[in-house]
């Protein structure tokens, strides 16, 4: 007799539409895919991710809005978080609804910037979790200065100064962005804070870099919280990239000698001034040390020169090498670099941490910032460049780091680090547990 099949529980995965969000949820989707599941994914229209042969064995669904495409762009990132989750609570509804039709579904994980999907879904009454792309520490400061905003709008605070109970975040660390103000800001946090009818947050973490940070969401979101990162270490990522990554720089960093090369990448939105570019430039000029340096088409603003011109002027040595964007997990791994400058996005940390690979941190907006302070201070493989950016801070940096033996302590601890983040993710560590524990509630 014809053996029935069993059949595959089907998720519905919504990311939000930045490549630092989309790739946790695309090595989500493929965990989670690995345990038996069909993934679906709702996305919009805005950096949306072309379904790759590695994607391949994934649904992709559209959720219909109308904003114009330059919103992305003008509005900054909390402005048009804010304008899509009130554009697309309705079509998702539909969406869902759509879906339903066709097939049941065991649970929608949303980003936690994605907070329209948890009004959505209520009305289905379907199983909703949600995915912090961020730290656990993000989320905890974006908790917080909800709360001070709502006592005394954050008028009196002392921003060198560290936030009670927070150590080692400052005011200043606490996640404004310069894309938005204060107002927009907390706004936009009152909804990810927001746990709804959310069975359980997930979050691309490790028990072990931020116990505080964790037991602190646990105690105050009282719904069970998983750290199950990193996740990119947890499963082979698939190709999620939305620009095309130069491959280039591998044979280059192949030609260098071990442990010689700084790689210098800022994220996908983070901008420079020209001026910062040129003492950039500069400072790792007179470090007489070899770079890798991504510059985003676009990520240099108040350019005089072309972008094309720019780069020429800049790489007057053989010790430099430039591309637009880089396969980073690759790179990160290659046994060439010895050390990252990054503005600390939070891919970028795992991904650096999970190589054993010590940083110089260059934070730009959010929560970058408490990313650098953790780095610093915490785990010690870390050193922050704070203030103007000038030639010769660059050149100190980098010699630190590169040089000194200060630098070789970073690393040995960025070693010891990286293992403890491999054992997370193996058999019985922290986080696979963590991920079995969250299936079997599905
Ligand atoms: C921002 C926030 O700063 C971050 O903390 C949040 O979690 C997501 O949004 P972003 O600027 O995208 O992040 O940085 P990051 O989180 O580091 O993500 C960038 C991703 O792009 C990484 O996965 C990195 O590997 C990838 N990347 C970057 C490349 O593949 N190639 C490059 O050249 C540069």
């Amino acid at each position: 007799m014809e053996k029935k099949l069993a059949r595959r529980r089907r998720l519905v995965l919504v990311p939000a539409p930045a490549q630092g969000h989309i790739n946790p949820m695309m090595q989500l989707a493929k965990a989670l895919h690995l345990k038996g599941f069909s993934i679906t994914v709702a996305q919009t229209k805005f950096n949306y991710l072309n379904p790759s042969s590695d994607l391949s064995d994934f649904q992709f669904v559209t959720i219909p809005e109308n904003l114009p495409v330059s919103d992305l762009k003008n509005l900054g990132p909390g402005r048009f978080l804010i304008k899509l989750a009130k554009e697309c609570y309705v079509s998702f509804k539909e969406l869902l609804g759509q879906l339903l039709v066709n097939e049941e579904i065991a649970c929608v994980i949303y980003d936690e910037f994605m907070y329209f999907v948890e009004a959505a879904v209520e009305e289905f009454k379907l199983r909703n979790v949600i995915l912090s792309t961020t730290s656990a520490t993000a989320f905890v400061c974006r908790f917080v200065m909800c709360k001070l905003y709502a006592k005394d709008g954050l008028a009196q605070l002392k921003e060198e100064e560290l936030v009670p109970e927070l150590y080692p975040i400052r005011y200043k660390d606490l996640p404004s962005s310069v894309f938005a103000s204060v107002e927009c800001s907390v706004e936009l946090f009152k909804n990810t804070c927001y746990k709804g009818t959310a069975s359980s947050v997930i979050i691309n973490t490790v028990r072990c870099l931020e116990i505080s940070s964790f037991e602190w969401l646990q105690r105050e979101l009282d719904i069970p919280v998983y750290p199950i990162g990193p996740l990119h270490m947890a499963v082979s990522a698939p190709r999620t990239s939305l620009l095309e990554e130069n491959e280039s720089c591998i044979e280059w960093l192949n030609k260098q000698k071990p442990s010689s090369v700084i790689y210098i990448s800022l994220g996908s939105f983070t901008m420079m001034e020209t001026k910062e570019v040129l003492e950039m430039a500069s400072g790792l000029d007179s470090s007489n040390q070899h770079f890798l340096w991504v510059i985003r088409p676009g990520s240099v603003s108040g350019s005089e020169i072309s972008e094309e011109e720019l780069l020429k002027k800049m790489v007057t040595t053989d010790r430099g090498y430039i591309v637009k964007w880089a396969p980073q997990k690759q790179v990160l791994a290659h046994s060439a670099v010895r050390a990252f400058w990054s503005h600390c996005g939070w891919n970028s940390t795992l991904e650096s941490l999970g190589e054993g690979v010590p940083m110089i941190c260059r934070p730009f907006t959010t929560d970058q910032k408490g990313n650098a302070r953790y780095l610093e201070c915490v785990w010690k493989v870390g050193i922050q460049v704070e203030g103007k950016l000038e030639r010769s801070a660059v050149e100190k940096a980098v010699k630190r780091l590169m040089v000194d033996e200060e630098g070789e302590e970073m690393k040995r601890r960025a070693l010891s680090l990286k293992e403890k983040l491999k054992d997370s993710v193996l058999a019985q560590g922290s986080s696979h547990n963590s991920l079995d524990d969250f299936i079997k509630t599905l």
